[in-house]
């Protein structure tokens, strides 16, 4: 599926530019290298664009290909071992462009931070450790967060790709693709980078694949951060395993989750204008 291929190689962009990035990029001072970055450096506001844009056409290819998967009842064709990792390529997509969101540093990224860290330790038992070991502790640095967003989710995100498209890099077309789409978006939309600290009474907006979470934990307890999450996935992963009348309802099911979470988003985005 060309879509597929296609997602594949906006990985392989996201992380080249990732490596182009870094070396601006400093854990003790993450606004003030990416203003630099952004201002005073030739290029650098593209670049930042090329990792960002590249990033999230990453995100949206995968959720489009997993739609397109369901439409054509193409899940069969993968093992259940496959399916559930594939599946589970959505919620380390999101962990590894959260990560990025970030490193930014600026007052919606410490935001970010701070909610993060709130509903990693709802978690019961492992939640705080789980915490520490992905944010660091409350008043590190951004050197833990960088570690997780370079290393871990960007490494899983690639054996679960490689895995699933049965391939261990992207094809040469596609990446060309990939890549030019990238650039020629990078120079048309500016990745924003707001202040270290916002004016008083700003609501404080987190990534836009996050709002409907955001607005939705406006309204519900911190454990919905992680349990309204874990029940897409859940109810995602099953439809492989049933037919009929059951895999319809699961559908219905995911189809009212995704309804809610747009509404969630608009609502926010109303509230912040
Ligand atoms: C070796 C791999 C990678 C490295 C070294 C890296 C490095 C970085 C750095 C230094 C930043 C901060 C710069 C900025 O915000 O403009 C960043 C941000 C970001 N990264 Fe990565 N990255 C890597 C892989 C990935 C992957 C695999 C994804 C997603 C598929 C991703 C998604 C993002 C996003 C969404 C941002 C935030 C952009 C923004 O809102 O400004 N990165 N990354």
């Amino acid at each position: 599926m060309i879509l597929g291929r296609l997602t594949y190689g906006l990985l392989l962009v996201a992380v080249l530019s990732g490596l182009a990035l870094a070396p601006f990029w400093s854990a003790a001072r993450p606004l003030e290298s990416l203003e630099t970055l952004n201002g005073a450096t030739p290029w650098g506001f593209w670049l930042r664009g090329v990792h960002a844009l590249s990033s999230w056409g990453f995100l949206l290819g995968t959720l489009a290909h997993l739609v397109e998967v369901l439409w054509k009842k193409t899940d069969g064709r993968l093992s259940p071992g496959v399916w559930w990792r594939s599946v589970a390529l959505l919620p380390v997509s999101i962990l590894a462009l959260l990560g990025g969101f970030l490193m930014r540093g600026d007052a919606e990224a410490q935001a970010g931070l701070a909610v993060w860290r709130e509903v990693s330790a709802s978690i019961p038992f492992a939640g705080r450790a789980l915490a520490a070991l992905l944010l660091g502790v409350p008043g590190s640095d951004l050197a833990p967060v960088a570690l997780h967003h370079a290393g871990t989710f960007t490494l899983l995100a690639w054996l679960l790709t490689a895995e699933h498209g049965r391939a261990l890099a992207p094809d040469l077309r596609s990446t060309v693709l990939a890549a030019l789409g990238s650039f020629a978006a990078a120079g048309l939309l500016p990745v924003s980078l707001g202040p270290a600290v916002a004016p008083a009474g700003a609501l404080l907006l987190g990534p836009w694949y996050l709002l409907g979470l955001q607005g939705a934990l406006l309204h519900l307890p911190v454990v919905a951060g992680w349990l309204l999450p874990l029940l897409l996935l859940a109810v995602v992963g099953l439809v492989r395993h049933v037919d009929g009348r059951w895999r319809t309802t699961l559908l219905a099911v995911a189809a009212a989750w995704s309804a809610g979470y747009l509404a969630f988003t608009v609502r926010l985005l109303l509230a912040a204008r």
